[in-house]
């Protein structure tokens, strides 16, 4: 049955197939830097929910899962606000952190993030998100180091895969760029 979503998608970015790909070779780098690790992999909500199942289903050491939810969007550009809607259960003291995100743009909300759970006094402290924005402009620096990553996207808006506009296209099977006329 064809996707009902797939008319308001100008193009597709990176497929299914594409995403199973990176998946694998993501896992494997991520299994051997956390073996005997125990790492906490921490998701951020929404956007994260897809790609963290999939991603600790590629990891072969023993971990924990949390979740977490912070708000800063609104629409396509960014409110300049980042708030802890949702804390952790568990105790970062002393664990080895991996924060899953879908993608880093200004990095704004993930060294926010970043900044409280340091706080928190972890063993270690990373980053492994879904998606980079390439910047064009080398002006914007972005605020936080992403060790790990799948792609380097474009600097466009992007949807599926968990990641939404208007909380729509988070069930996409593949990433891809929204048409405009779908914002303007
Ligand atoms: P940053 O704070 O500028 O790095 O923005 C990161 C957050 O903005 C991500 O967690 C996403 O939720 C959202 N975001 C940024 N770019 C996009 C996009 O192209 N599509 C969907 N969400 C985006
Ligand atoms: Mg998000």
């Amino acid at each position: 049955m064809k996707n009902e979503m797939e008319n308001d998608i100008k193009k597709v970015l990176y497929s299914e197939e594409a995403i199973k790909a990176r998946l694998v070779e993501l896992g494997e780098e991520l299994s051997r830097d956390y073996a005997g690790k125990n790492p906490l992999v921490l998701c951020v909500l929404k956007g994260a929910s897809i790609f963290i199942s999939d991603i600790v289903r590629h990891m072969s050491v023993a971990l924990e899962m949390d979740f977490m939810a912070v708000s800063s969007y609104e629409g396509t550009s960014s409110t300049g606000e980042v708030k802890i809607v949702k804390d952790l259960g568990a105790s970062v003291e002393g664990r080895d952190i991996l924060i899953v995100e879908d993608i880093v743009d200004t990095g704004l909300t993930l060294s926010y993030l970043v900044g409280q759970l340091q706080n928190r006094k972890p063993a270690s402290l990373n980053i492994c998100a879904l998606l980079l924005k390439k910047k064009t402009d080398p002006s914007t620096q972005r605020k936080v180091d992403v060790k790990y990553y799948g792609f380097e996207c474009p600097d466009e808006f992007v949807v599926g895969y968990g990641l939404d506009f208007n909380e729509r296209y988070r069930n996409l099977p593949y990433i891809g760029v929204l048409k405009e006329e779908m914002y303007s």
